[in-house]
């Protein structure tokens, strides 16, 4: 036999990891684990245990303790009183711990990747080579920040206790991206793992007490969805992380819509896997392999869905069977095994149900006739091809090894079927062309892009999702602030209710209430603002306005749900905006404040009869300050340039998030509306804005500002009537892509409460005064940061 067929025959023996130490570690803890609450182990007040399993064997591991509300509230409690101290450290102090967590996380990593294995079914060569390195890298690059925190954040506090919610198919690693960038800025954690694989957050509860973490700093609360359900409606709990199904994100949205907890999301994916003609295509096949394949498909971030360009998809097609042959499934603790166990059987019968919906529907099910271990929860790599795009299979996340395969023809083709999801969390695009990766790559709607590689994650890299794959960022600096609020917005007093405006509730009241003549020298009938032309109300009902002391200084158009979803289609229509240079933006915006300028006196002395001399002079002033400040903002507000330890940098960019309905504050006509419009429209957004309930008539002097200033048609649209009705359209609106709401408490809770349908982003001032005239408030990066989303595009580079 010649070498080469010896090669050509060579197979491969088994390979097993040993699991002693893993074992030994259970058998330490008699198999069996209470709560980690106040730096110390806890038996559950219920008494009640479950058990994890060995997916691969179906072998019980440990018995875990099954959390209820009481034990939530102990390790809130804990939390609680840890948070001051903890806080209040050393940033030194604070980074040296969370360096000896990663320190202690890489001198156990062998025993934490086969505790992984075995309680999740991923290979060993997967948690051991990627899973773990990335934990302790996550706790190496948050003990820097820990560090810097007040350099480089000075005038930011910590949220206060948070509770962190995870899932299954990454335990540990989610566990560090939601506990390093808690712990990093100052926050207490209460963390909830995943029913199915709670044991590394467990060994990792150990980690804290060896290192000496102050008790009540790090609780581990195991449990069901009950147990994460009453971590999230806990009252004292600042804020909820969550990553798991796109489902429960909705349900944790609703449940804390009517709280000031504040929420980051990551959610379900169902991302494109772009092929184009160009590409090196045993690499995208290699990519494919780490795309779709990795933890048996059960990635947030799975390419699942490959669209191929119609030219090369018989041969792509060809060589991805060929190399699906090769994949071994097997035993997860093998260390020559590419594909483990699915995590538990109601995951496995998910993942058959879809395929057999799949081929219902049309698809084409290949499967290479790959050996399958007898025992354990196997599934074996699948490729569903003449995926028509609507279909079951097309849309829904199947988090399994099950490939989707599709064909375009032209790179815009390309990009409409990769943006036809209500998800957005990633993308591949591969190749060889930089003008039509970056081209395609622009366009697609996800928080990260990968240019000819896939799956790369890293500690300084943002992570995240656009549309209804959540929002917030983990990692990175852009993720740090998900932990942080500004320090003086926390203790802003709280602004009295909003009184319903009269006739708010009476349809018959609505026609001018008081039929007493206008004043000539002040009559003002303004029109609604839409598509750059001043519009007709569909009611044909009129509000008054009235000044402070009770004159009718005019009459505004009474919108309603046709109005605004008029203006949502005008906003839609002027998305170019968001194309248009920085340099143009700037260029609009300093000429409108050289507009404003000139017209100073009059717009203040019609301002006045609503808020008084002092306040309409001070508003029109600061108002040109502020559109001046974010003429100079638009260009520079810019992305970064991330440095992940790998060949390739990471191009982190700010996008704009597309149209938002912004409900202006009422006590600051004026300035309100540009310190919130602007910052929004600055960022290549467009706007439909319902204008101070207390005098709208701002609305006349606005849009003959943007008329005189060549902001295009559409950019800004402008809606009056009851703010709190309108909030409501809005907020339900499905083309509204976030909702930004500054009037009163009860406000901030309805834009969260209508806004759960396609989980639009919220940004409100919870109820709070905010100092409109305080530069520090008033404008700058806090705005812009809700006005933008980050993309991460990781691209390949260099040697
Ligand atoms: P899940 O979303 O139900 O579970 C994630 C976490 O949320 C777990 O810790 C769970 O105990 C907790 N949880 C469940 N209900 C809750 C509630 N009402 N309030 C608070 N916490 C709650 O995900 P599951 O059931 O494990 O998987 C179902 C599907 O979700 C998968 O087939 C997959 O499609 C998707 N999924 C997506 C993930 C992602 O990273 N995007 C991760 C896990 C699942």
């Amino acid at each position: 036999m010649s070498i080469a067929e010896k090669f050509a025959a060579m197979e491969y023996g088994p390979a097993p990891e040993d699991a002693k130490e893993a074992l030994t570690w259970l058998d330490r803890h008699s198999r069996r684990f209470g709560h980690f609450i106040n730096g110390a182990w806890r038996e559950p007040f219920a008494r009640e245990y479950f058990d994890t399993t060995d997916p691969s064997t179906g072998e019980r591991l440990a018995s875990v303790a099954q959390g209820s509300s009481a034990d939530i509230d102990a390790a809130v409690q804990a939390a609680r009183a840890a948070f001051p101290k903890w806080q209040s450290i050393t940033p030194h102090a604070r980074a040296r711990y969370m360096y000896a967590l990663a320190r202690q996380v890489q001198k156990h990593s062998r025993r934490l990747a086969v505790l992984e294995t075995m309680d999740n079914g991923k290979p060993i060569r997967e948690s051991r080579d990627i899973d773990i390195p990335l934990v302790a890298r996550h706790f190496y690059y948050h003990a820097g920040w820990a560090q810097l925190l007040p350099q480089e954040f000075p005038d930011y506090t910590a949220c206060g206790v948070v509770g962190q919610i995870i899932p299954w198919n990454f335990p540990l690693l989610m566990l560090a991206w939601k506990i390093a960038p808690a712990l990093a800025t100052g926050n207490a954690v209460v963390l909830k793992p995943a029913e199915f694989t709670p044991l590394t957050a467990l060994a990792f509860a150990e980690i804290c007490q060896e290192v000496g973490l102050p008790a009540g700093v790090v609780n581990i609360v195991t449990g069901d969805g009950s147990t994460g359900e009453a971590l999230v409606k806990h009252p004292d709990v600042d804020k909820i992380a969550f990553t798991g199904s796109t489902e429960v994100g909705r349900a944790i949205r609703s449940a804390t819509a009517q709280s000031h907890k504040r929420l980051s999301l990551e959610l379900g994916g169902k991302s494109p896997f772009i092929v184009f003609e160009d590409a090196d295509l045993d690499s995208a096949v290699e990519g494919l392999v780490d795309g779709i394949w990795l933890n048996q498909g059960q990635v947030c971030c799975a390419g699942s869905r490959l669209l191929m360009q119609e030219s090369i998809a018989e041969p792509l097609i060809a060589k991805i069977r060929e190399r699906m042959i090769t994949l071994r499934v097997g035993p997860p603790l093998d260390k020559g095994i590419d594909i483990g166990a699915i995590v538990a059987p109601v995951q496995l019968e998910r993942i058959q149900r879809l395929v057999n919906q799949g081929v219902a529907e049309g698809a084409t099910c290949w499967q290479p006739q790959t050996e399958m271990p007898s025992r354990g929860l196997y599934f074996p790599p699948t490729l569903l091809s003449n995926v028509h795009p609507s279909s079951m299979v097309a849309q829904q996340e199947i988090f399994g090894p099950v490939l989707a395969a599709m064909t375009f023809r032209t790179p815009s083709e390309a990009v409409e079927l990769a943006n036809n999801t209500a998800y957005g969390l990633a993308a591949c695009v591969w190749s060889e062309s930089i003008n039509i990766a970056l081209h395609v790559s622009a366009q697609i709607k996800a928080g990260v892009v990968w240019v000819n590689c896939t799956n790369l994650f890293d500690a300084s890299c943002g992570f995240g999702g656009y549309r209804e794959s959540g929002y917030g960022r983990e990692g990175g600096r852009e993720g740090l602030l998900e932990y942080l609020e500004p320090a003086w917005f926390k203790s802003a007093p709280s602004l009295p209710a909003a009184k319903p405006s009269p006739g708010e509730n009476a349809d018959s009241d609505r026609q001018t209430a008081n039929p007493a003549p206008v004043s000539a020298e002040i009559d003002r009938t303004v029109k609604l603002y839409i598509g750059g032309k001043q519009a007709r109300p569909d009611s044909g009902y009129s509000m008054e306005v009235r000044g402070r002391n009770g004159q009718i200084l005019g009459e505004v158009p009474l919108g309603n749900r046709k109005d605004i979803r008029n203006a949502v289609e005008a906003a839609h229509k002027a998305a170019g905006w968001a194309k248009t240079t920085a340099h143009n933006r700037a260029q609009i915006l300093y000429y409108m404040a050289e507009n404003l300028s000139q017209r100073r006196d009059e717009v203040a002395h019609r301002l006045s009869a609503a808020v008084g001399e002092a306040q309409a002079s001070a508003e029109v002033n600061s108002g040109i300050e502020r559109i001046f400040s974010y003429a100079a903002w638009a260009d520079k507000f810019d992305g970064a340039v991330h440095n992940p330890p790998f060949r390739n940098i990471a191009i982190a960019m700010n996008e704009p998030i597309g149209a938002v309905g912004i409900i202006c504050p009422h006590e600051v006509p004026l300035l309100g509306f540009l310190s919130l419009v602007l910052p929004v429209v600055d960022a290549g957004n467009t706007v439909v804005a319902v204008p101070s309930e207390t005098y709208p008539l701002i609305t006349g002097d606005l849009y003959q500002l943007f008329d005189t200033s060549d902001l295009p048609g559409g950019v800004v649209n402008i809606v009056t009537g009851y703010s709190s009705q309108l909030l409501k359209v809005l907020a339900e609106h499905d083309d509204v892509d976030a909702i930004w709401c500054f009037t009163d408490q009860t406000s901030a809770f309805a834009a969260k409460s209508f806004s759960t349908g396609n989980l639009k982003q919220v940004f409100t001032n919870e109820g709070r005064a905010i100092d409109w005239f305080d530069v520090k408030q008033g404008e700058g990066r806090w705005f812009l940061q809700h006005a933008t989303q980050v993309k991460n595009i990781w691209v390949p580079y260099g040697e």
